[in-house]
């Protein structure tokens, strides 16, 4: 019998661990220097904190099961409730606004393709507490500064912003009534995926008039915010709207991070919680799934039990970023790497070599040595195969250091090596 991972789930052997590490430093590395701080969570919830808001397309990808005292629990598809609820249970004594970052590890029992897995990481970065366009601006900013982080340009990726109000607004114009918002806001968040005529279908199933149609794709498809608001007939929420757009955009130019960003109000989200700004980074190309996605979901902490707070955040996968640094090869060389190597020179001093690794390694040093007894050549091919950068040669009169990179070799004072290393090493 032979066993294989999981559908949709991934081995990590140590070159994808290590580039795994590489994704969760980087992520981890960013969001400090933005100014968040890190929280994480069980990896099951019970499975009414997704039903209550995330929408139905999360809720059928749910991996849920019902433990031995009958609680009904699932696997966490994302972390945005667990959030919520945690910020709920002290939002009076947390100080406002609360910057928080999470990786966690998700479950979606989604149809495993490109891009899309059963099980994967997802940076998460939030902020609670604030209903300024600042907090939007500053996620995304954080955002934008990890695609730089990474290599990724502008010419590479986009980030592209669109308005639930203003969908909501859009729909609302052409008959929706708010009791069908949901169905017909998950429709259009399919629009980019389907041809006209499946998409017309969809929306009709959706209870979007045909006649609106031509409307409703005249507003999604608005080059700039006047036209948009034209599109959608003015007025007060449509001004208020769009003037937090144009505010948004200003912001983030004002930071550097403004030619990253782009208007597009074909982007609605799948999730339901959101009421306010979305987004969703793409590659520029657009012919991979979305790198992240985010936006403002002012009500979710009330709708949990909370009280109404600002909130805004987005979620980005290792998944999809992982494929398109590879196809731009911009992933670093993170393969194993030792200080050194230590050898023997003759039979006999295996003790000696031991005792010079243990010091280096207590002294912080990357050392490892060969458990085989063979010729010195062996063991220096073996240094070489670890991609050691040094070998420290022992012999029965002294110690050598050999520069694998060079072939430069030289006597050391064995005290002086141990004593300092890192003179002799580097
Ligand atoms: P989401 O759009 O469901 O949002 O996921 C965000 C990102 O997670 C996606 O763009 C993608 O990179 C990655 N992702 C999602 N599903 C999968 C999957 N099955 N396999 C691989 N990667 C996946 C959320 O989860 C929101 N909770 C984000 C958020 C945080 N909104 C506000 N704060």
């Amino acid at each position: 019998m032979e066993f294989q991972a999981v559908k949709g789930t991934r081995d990590f052997y140590p070159e994808q661990m290590a580039l795994r590490n590489w994704l969760t430093e980087t992520w981890r590395r960013v969001s400090i220097r933005n100014g968040f701080v890190e929280f994480d969570a069980p990896i099951i919830e019970y499975l009414d904190l997704f039903r209550v808001k995330s929408g139905d397309e999360i809720v059928s990808q749910l991996f849920s099961f019902t433990d031995r005292g009958g609680r009904e629990l699932a696997l966490r598809p994302e972390i945005t409730p667990t959030l919520a609820r945690m910020v709920n249970a002290r939002i009076h004594s947390l100080p406002r606004p609360i910057k928080w970052f999470s990786i966690p590890r998700l479950f979606r029992a989604e149809n495993p393709q490109r891009g899309r897995l059963r099980e994967f990481f997802q940076w998460n970065v939030d902020i609670i507490g604030s209903g300024e366009t600042l907090a939007d601006a500053e996620c995304i900013f954080t955002a934008v500064d990890l695609l730089a982080e990474v290599g990724l340009t502008p010419q590479d990726v986009a980030v592209r912003i669109g308005s639930r109000p203003l969908t909501v607004a859009a729909l609302r114009r052409v008959g929706v009534q708010e009791a069908g918002m949901e169905a017909a806001l998950a429709a259009l968040d399919k629009r980019p995926n389907l041809s006209a005529e499946d998409f017309a279908r969809l929306a009709a199933e959706a209870g979007i008039a045909p006649e609106g149609l031509a409307q409703l794709c005249a507003f999604q498809d608005a080059g700039d915010l006047q036209a948009a608001a034209e599109a959608l007939g003015g007025g007060k929420e449509v001004e208020e709207e769009t003037a937090k757009l144009r505010a948004l955009m200003e912001q983030l130019g004002h930071m550097g991070a403004g030619e990253y960003c782009r208007l597009d109000l074909r982007i609605v989200r799948g999730l339901a919680y959101y009421t306010g700004v979305v987004y969703e980074i793409h590659d520029a190309g657009g012919r991979l799934r979305a790198i992240a996605g985010g936006g403002r979901y002012d009500n979710l902490l009330e709708v949990l039990g909370g009280p109404e707070v600002g909130a805004t955040g987005f979620g980005m996968g290792d998944v999809v970023l992982t494929i398109l640094l590879a196809e731009k090869h911009k992933l670093p060389d993170v393969s194993a790497r030792l200080d050194c190597f230590v050898v023997s020179a003759a039979p006999g001093l295996g003790p000696a070599v031991l005792e010079v690794v243990g010091a280096l390694r207590r002294r912080g040093v990357v050392a490892d040595y060969s458990f085989k007894r063979t010729s010195l050549s062996r063991q220096l091919k073996e240094a070489n195969r670890r991609r050691a950068d040094y070998a420290v040669i022992v012999r029965a009169d002294g110690l050598a250091v050999k520069d694998l990179r060079t072939g430069q070799q030289r006597e050391v004072c064995r005290e002086e090596l141990l004593a300092d290393p890192g003179r002799h090493l580097s």
